[in-house]
Formats: C-alpha cells, sequence, structure tokens
C-alpha cells in the first residue's frame, strides 16, 4: 500500500519570519506519519526553519530545485549535497516554471534526479503538458517521454522510492483543476509507463501525485483514485489552515 504524500509547494513566497508565523500555526495539528506523509517545499531561505520544525514533527521538508553538482564555482546554484547535510528530504525538479521560465532540460532534470539519490534524498519529478499539447490530443505521449527522460539510468530502487508529480501546466495557478477522472487518467498512464521502463513492482511502489489547483474541497475525490498517490498544492497550501485541511483529507 502506497502512503499517501501531500506536499505543498511555496514557490517563491514567505520569508523566514512569515515560516516561523506559519510552523507555529500548524504545530501538533499535522496527520500522523504513517497515515499520510505532509511536506512542504520552500525557498532556500526558509529551509533551516522547516528542518527544524521537522526535528520535533511529522513534517518532511523539500527543496524546490537544486544543482546536479555537489560543490564548485556555480554562482547562485543549491548545493544537493549541503541540502542533504542538512537535513532536506526532498527535491522537487523539473517544474513546469523552472522548465519555462529557465529553460530547464530534461537532461538538467535527469542529472538532477542522480544527484539528488547520490546524496541521499528522494525526488519530487514533476511533468505535465501545455494546454496547446492536450488540445491536440498528444498529453499522454509527452508526459511519457518527460518521464522516461528523467528516470533514464536510475534504478528500479530508485525510482520506487522516487515520487512523480503530474501538473498540467494549463491547471497550474489557474483555477481550473483537471477533473478526476482527467488525472486518474494520466497518472495511470505514468504509473503503467514506469512498468514498461522497469517492472510491475517498481509501478507499484512509485507515488504519483497530481499538482494543479488542489483545494481542500477538490483533494478527497482526487486521492480517492486508485493511482492518484498524493497531490502536490501550490497557492491552498500557504494559508495554514487550508494546508491542514489537506494534510488532513482522510
Ligand atoms: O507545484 C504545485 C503548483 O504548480 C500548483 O500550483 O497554485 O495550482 O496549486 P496551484
Amino acid at each position: 500500500m502506497r502512503k499517501p504524500i501531500i506536499a505543498g509547494n511555496w514557490k517563491m513566497n514567505k520569508n523566514p519570519e512569515e515560516t516561523q508565523e506559519f510552523l507555529e500555526a500548524i504545530k501538533g495539528k499535522l496527520p500522523a506519519a504513517d497515515q499520510v506523509e505532509s511536506v512542504i517545499a520552500a525557498p532556500a531561505i526558509d529551509l533551516n526553519a522547516l528542518v527544524w520544525f521537522s526535528k520535533d514533527s511529522d513534517l518532511k521538508v523539500a527543496a524546490e530545485n537544486c544543482y546536479f553538482e555537489d560543490e564548485g564555482a556555480f554562482t547562485g546554484e543549491t548545493s544537493p549535497k549541503a541540502l542533504s547535510e542538512m537535513g532536506v528530504d526532498y527535491v522537487v525538479i523539473g517544474h513546469s516554471e523552472r522548465r519555462g521560465y529557465f529553460h530547464e532540460t530534461d537532461e538538467d532534470i535527469n542529472k538532477k534526479a542522480k544527484a539528488i539519490f547520490r546524496n541521499n534524498m528522494l525526488p519530487i519529478i514533476c511533468c505535465g503538458e501545455s494546454l496547446e499539447t492536450r488540445e491536440a490530443g498528444k498529453q499522454t505521449d509527452w508526459v511519457v517521454a518527460q518521464i522516461k527522460a528523467a528516470l533514464a539510468g536510475l534504478t528500479a530502487e530508485e525510482v520506487s522510492k522516487s515520487v512523480i508529480a503530474y501538473e498540467p501546466i494549463w491547471a497550474i495557478g489557474t483555477g481550473k483543476t483537471a477533473s478526476a477522472d482527467q488525472a486518474q487518467e494520466m497518472c495511470h498512464a505514468i504509473r503503467e509507463a514506469v512498468k514498461g521502463l522497469y517492472n510491475e513492482q517498481t509501478a507499484e511502489n512509485v507515488r504519483i501525485q497530481y499538482g494543479g489547483s488542489v483545494k481542500p474541497a477538490n483533494v478527497k475525490e482526487l486521492m480517492a483514485k486508485p493511482d492518484i498517490d498524493g497531490g502536490l498544492v501550490g497557492g491552498a497550501s500557504m494559508v495554514p489552515d487550508s494546508f491542514l485541511a489537506l494534510v488532513n483529507y482522510q
């Protein structure tokens, strides 16, 4: 049985003081770790506060990005080695905003996935199609190609421990959520692709999230789908009560 995982993605929001206020508001109200895995992905400037809070709570911590080298002359980048050493659990990679605004390629994302495992963390690997691609009926080919490229060279054990986040670009920040059936259809296609690339057990183990206007009002319907194991949530994760409603959806 795959443990549900609900992750907030704060994107480029909240300073350390606002982070501390958020953490005080959720203290003692997260679900038990054996029921639902609660994660917050935050800007690098906020990770120290999240890691300290996570030491005495069931919260897991994610970075929103990292470089694929562990150290060196890469001004402005964040080291996966340093993230791991400070206690970060996950790293979100391949978010459509990184691919779009910062021109990250499938190859970059694959190298980051390997660096994350090299440093004993786990990736949340994002994929998803544009509205144009969906309207052309090519969404499944597009997403499966992204996943195949992102997983290249990873072992079955590594993929089993990975999280994949399907985030249709047309649903991100738009309030236009994919229907639960649309989300299930793509998450199933991703799981089938993993089965073809690896094996049945790996496909069964990998956890697949849906992201794109997930809210407390629609999380239950989404989580009831057989191939949706969690959510990657932007806007609705920024407010303590909303984040708590999401992680306590059961
Ligand atoms: O990574 C999650 C994010 O892209 C979804 O944003 O605001 O549509 O929940 P939002």
